[in-house]
């Protein structure tokens, strides 16, 4: 049976959600994707309503920083000698691929990333485990560095492509923080596209070599951490293989989390995935242990959502502490403490990094929306109406009797306020069909009717009723349905 991952990719490429990189091309490389019309839109959506629900709802501050960045700003963030995956190569036939994936692909049992190389070289011994392509043995586990090399100018000076977007953000803190006259604690927000030069990139959109990131990093004083007051909310915890359910005020008094700053935080997260449409039941976070936790992080929350290929991260939200200034410090020999005015005192801040992963999201919203309704022989997505790529569908119900002429002037109406698409072509069912396919939430449709009585018929997506609306009715009533 087909698997959901290629049910999805199957509809992307049908429905122009996205596609390989220059799919045509003999070298074309894997890890590489490009945005379609309709991924675009949905990207977009995504990325407006985080910034609704984050950044705007705490006053952050948002930028837009450079990809590529000097060798100096990696060798201080400690990227160049410990942003590494463990690497093992086929003695034959020169196969390579992620001893951590290899080994948790054939042992079906969870692998940490953060093992000795030893560690590995015994796991694989262990388990026999060969090349899956010519049963050779593998030569010892390596240390491989995803960051992705460049050369600037004529000379060529070394520099890299960013592995995550948020060092920039840790270069201009002191001018953010001069310039924009905040004070601790604060977050600083940045969404753009970010280079991981993976061994194996793999299952579509959600191991890839360019990515979509949209970080946000909130620098504080350590001594005012706990000063956030907390809302009674529980959330689904998982931690060391159990889920526990409850509040995140216990959760602090337990000590499960580490401060109320960290709670209110996920707090957010989770009604930001809400307002997608992720329901609670298919949503916890995870507490890694410290044999899974990045270098930089103190503490690491990964926001795990259920998909098909199990709980799937979709942000990472680590306790960066000062180790991010500390190190930008050292190397760049500028002093980066502040002065902290709720304690008068100077201080270097600590940082708490919202992590997430916009294609990771996207696939996962692709996934959850995605439906089958065998009765009516379509296929669906159920996006909620604020996400989906074309809010509403402008179709003559035929091409003559002037409707094309209305259902256009419809369309020009609504298209300043909506994401709008006008369609003639083909029959009204297959029309209708290909807008259930990309998610429409509705459609309009301009019919005999319209001439006599200037109403059109509104037709719903979910449970396809359709009702009458007056054209001068409409934007009032497509406002009500925008949620
Ligand atoms: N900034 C965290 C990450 O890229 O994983």
């Amino acid at each position: 049976m087909e698997n959901k991952l290629d049910k999805i990719m199957d509809v992307a490429l049908k429905r122009g959600f996205f596609w390989p990189s220059a799919e045509n091309y003999s070298d074309k490389q894997a890890g590489f994707f490009d945005y379609g019309p309709n991924g675009r839109a949905l990207k977009e959506n995504i990325i407006r309503i985080w910034r609704k629900e984050l950044v705007n709802k705490e006053g952050m501050i948002e930028i837009d920083g450079c990809q590529i960045l000097p060798k100096s700003v990696f060798v201080a963030s400690g990227h160049l000698t410990s942003f590494n995956d463990p690497l093992i190569t086929c003695k034959k036939c020169k196969f390579k691929i992620r001893a951590d994936q290899l080994i948790q692909e054939r042992t079906k049992k969870e692998v940490p990333e953060k093992l000795s190389m030893d560690e590995y070289d015994k796991l694989i011994k262990k388990n026999k485990i060969k090349c899956p392509k010519c049963k050779s043995e593998f030569s010892k586990t390596g240390i491989w560095n995803l960051m992705f090399p460049l050369g600037i100018g004529t000379e060529r000076k070394e520099a890299y492509l960013r592995g995550e977007s948020c060092q920039s953000i840790f270069t201009s803190f002191p001018r953010i923080f001069k310039t924009s006259r905040k004070n601790l604690p604060f977050g600083i927000a940045q969404t753009g596209k970010v280079f991981r030069n993976e061994i194996s990139p793999r299952q579509n959109l959600l191991r890839t070599r360019e990515f979509n990131q949209a970080e946000i990093e909130v620098f504080f004083n350590p001594e005012t951490e706990n000063d956030f007051k907390l809302k009674e909310t529980k959330l689904n915890f998982h931690i060391k293989n159990k889920v526990q359910r409850i509040s995140v005020k216990e959760a602090v008094k337990k000590k499960i989390i580490i401060s109320n700053l960290i709670a209110h935080y996920l707090v957010l997260l989770k009604e930001f995935h809400e307002k997608l449409g992720i329901s609670e039941k298919e949503m916890r976070f995870r507490k890694l242990e410290d044999k899974d936790k990045p270098f930089y992080s103190k503490e690491t929350w990964d926001f795990e959502v259920l998909t098909s290929t199990g709980w799937l991260e979709l942000v990472a939200c680590n306790h960066r502490s000062d180790y991010d200034l500390k190190g930008h410090g050292r190397i760049s020999k500028q002093k980066l403490d502040v002065v902290d005015e709720k304690t008068g005192k100077r201080v270097l801040p600590n940082v708490f990094e919202l992590s997430a992963g916009i294609d990771r999201i996207l696939y996962a919203l692709l996934e959850l929306n995605y439906k089958e309704d065998k009765k009516n022989e379509r296929t669906l997505f159920s996006f909620k109406p604020k996400l989906a790529p074309v809010f509403v569908a402008i179709f003559p119900l035929v091409n003559k009797e002037g409707m094309p002429k209305v259902a256009k002037e419809i369309f020009n109406q609504l298209n300043e306020e909506f994401d709008c698409f006008y369609d003639e072509s083909g029959s009204i069912g297959r029309r209708y069909r290909r807008q259930d396919e990309i998610g429409t939430p509705f459609c309009i449709t301009v019919d005999g009717q319209t001439l006599k009585d200037k109403t059109v018929t509104l037709r719903f997506r979910d449970d396809l009723k359709q009702i009458r609306v007056k054209i001068t009715d409409l934007a009032k009533k497509l406002k009500d349905l925008k949620i």
